[in-house]
């Protein structure tokens, strides 16, 4: 096998039959190095976030950027993006006039990559990457919010926001919606689309189906 040619080689790789053992090897490294991977490079930062709380890291697509900034038009200040990745929304962001733009990112690795990414664009120091648990983040300030996470945590993330947001804040969501929530505008179709939610819109929305009224800033249940 030595001196065959690399078609030779796969050819009888091909005809060989790998028997139950060779299976379970490949598996068996296969498993491991997903498993490595997702310790090594994926996970870390995790390690005081409970498990259900816990969402992987997956990029949005060039489309979902796009629907994301479409939704934006016309909004100005900051912005945050909850759980920012690789940090493409919050440096397209940035490009949009979005200032300061920040985002929040347990995984030490993919805030390097996001600085990374800053530098290369000739924005460094403008964008900030921040490593703090998106939960513990004081969003009281906060007019424009961005997120892309897993539907699990969209009805947890919801409470948080709609008691912490000010009432012009707009909250847009891509990939998945919020499951409760009432959408003011959407963009895109499929894997790409994202949701748009205006907080004073939405509170009213939860009030109304609540059935609760207000009378000089107080709420009663009716
Ligand atoms: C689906 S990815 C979205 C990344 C990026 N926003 C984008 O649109 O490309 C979700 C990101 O949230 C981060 N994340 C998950 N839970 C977090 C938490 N509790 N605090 C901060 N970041 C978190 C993950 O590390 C991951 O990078």
């Amino acid at each position: 096998m030595v001196d065959d040619t690399p078609d030779e080689v796969l050819a009888e790789l091909k005809t060989r039959n790998l028997g139950g053992w060779g299976v379970a090897q490949i598996a068996a490294g296969t498993g491991l190095a997903v498993y490595a991977m997702w310790v090594g490079i994926l996970q870390p930062g995790f390690r005081k976030v409970p498990l259900r709380l816990q969402v992987p890291y997956i990029p949005a697509s060039k489309g979902q950027v796009d629907n994301v900034m479409i939704l934006l038009r016309g909004r100005k200040g900051g912005l945050v993006d909850l759980g920012s990745g690789d940090g493409r929304i919050v440096l397209e962001a940035f490009r949009h006039g979005f200032t300061p733009a920040v985002g929040f990112e347990l995984n030490p690795w993919l805030i390097r990559l996001a600085r990374f990414h800053v530098w290369r664009a000739g924005h460094h120091g403008k964008v900030s990457y921040r490593r703090e648990d998106l939960w513990k983040v004081d969003l009281t300030e906060c007019k424009n919010v961005t997120v892309f996470l897993a539907p699990s945590v969209l009805s947890l993330l919801q409470e948080k926001l709609q008691a912490e947001l000010p009432d012009d804040a707009l909250v847009v969501a891509g990939h998945f919606p919020f499951p409760d929530w009432k959408p003011c505008r959407t963009e895109g179709q499929g894997a790409d689309r994202a949701w748009a939610y205006s907080m004073q819109a939405q509170r009213q929305h939860t009030l109304k189906n609540n059935k609760c009224t207000v009378t000089n800033g107080d709420v009663t249940f009716n």
